[in-house]
């Protein structure tokens, strides 16, 4: 498999520098993209929220949107990639271990692409999810490599014979694990607005323009896990998840509704 590493393609392997920042303080900034039928899906909104995420911890990118979209495409043709995803990271590059960012750095760029199917039977059928604390940090809207938090919640949720984590803090309802959340009441979705809080996922965005083609009410507004419980359908979407619908939350189960199966019409005649 062909890989795109600091401005080289390269077969397989890669070294990693013992003093990149990405491997030592998580310092980096990453994006995972569809690729559906050889065919990259709202690439362009991915590269302009890593130019977004990168601003926001000042690493200054040596590569343009249409030059990542460039790399991107070579992949999938090289790798001969049918359905798959691509994914990119970005860290502030190679210095002597210090907190303090260095001087002057170089970013050291990762890209590689691999096979992953459309989640079908998920989609389908619906899948279970947990409710927890989220213990993460206040800028979730920044794509970091500091996936600490995240990683402990998707763990649990796996223990608990779980789809995705549900996060709650004080009180409101933010995202999943590695997914946004929605509720759908009375025939309006209801997520929690983009800001600080939540990552701006790129499927939320397209979701929220399914709705809009649709005539069904969005409104950004945060819920409680009690609203969560008492919803008519709930959903959680990503790049890997699209539109999934969830059936169990912790111990109480939920139907897939109408609303759920219009939006995942929508969102696939978007794709083919
Ligand atoms: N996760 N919220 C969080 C915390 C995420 O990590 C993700 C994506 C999303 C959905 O964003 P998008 O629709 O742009 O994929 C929301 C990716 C897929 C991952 O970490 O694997």
């Amino acid at each position: 498999n062909l890989i795109y590493f600091n401005g080289e393609y390269v077969n397989d392997k890669i070294a990693i520098d013992p003093n990149d920042r990405g491997y030592q303080f998580g310092d980096g900034i990453y994006e995972v993209v569809r690729v559906y039928n050889g065919m990259l899906f709202t690439a362009r909104e991915h590269f302009e929220r890593l130019v977004r995420s990168a601003a926001e911890i000042q690493i200054k990118l040596e590569l343009t949107v249409d030059d990542y979209i460039e790399i991107c495409q070579h992949l999938i043709t090289e790798n001969q990639v049918t359905d798959g995803l691509i994914y990119v990271q970005v860290t502030r590059g190679n210095a002597l271990r210090n907190h303090i960012f260095p001087e002057s750095f170089k970013p050291v760029t990762l890209i590689y692409s691999y096979d992953s199917a459309r989640p079908v039977e998920g989609m389908d059928k619906g899948v279970k999810v947990i409710t927890l604390e989220d213990i993460r940090w206040l800028r979730c809207d920044i794509k970091s490599l500091n996936l600490l938090g995240n990683v402990l919640a998707k763990q649990q949720a796996h223990v608990g014979q779980a789809v995705e984590a549900i996060q709650v803090r004080d009180g409101i309802v933010t995202e999943g694990a590695s997914s946004n959340v929605f509720i759908i009441k009375n025939g309006t979705i209801y997520t929690h607005p983009a800001n600080h809080l939540i990552l701006n996922g790129i499927t939320r965005i397209v979701i929220k323009r399914c709705a809009e083609e649709l005539n069904i009410p969005f409104v950004e507004k945060t819920f409680t896990p009690e609203e969560l419980y008492d919803a008519d359908e709930v959903i959680i979407s990503s790049t890997s998840l699209e539109v999934t619908p969830v059936t169990q939350i912790d111990d109480q189960t939920v139907e897939i509704g109408p609303v759920t199966r219009q939006l995942q019409q929508a969102f696939k005649e978007k794709i083919y």
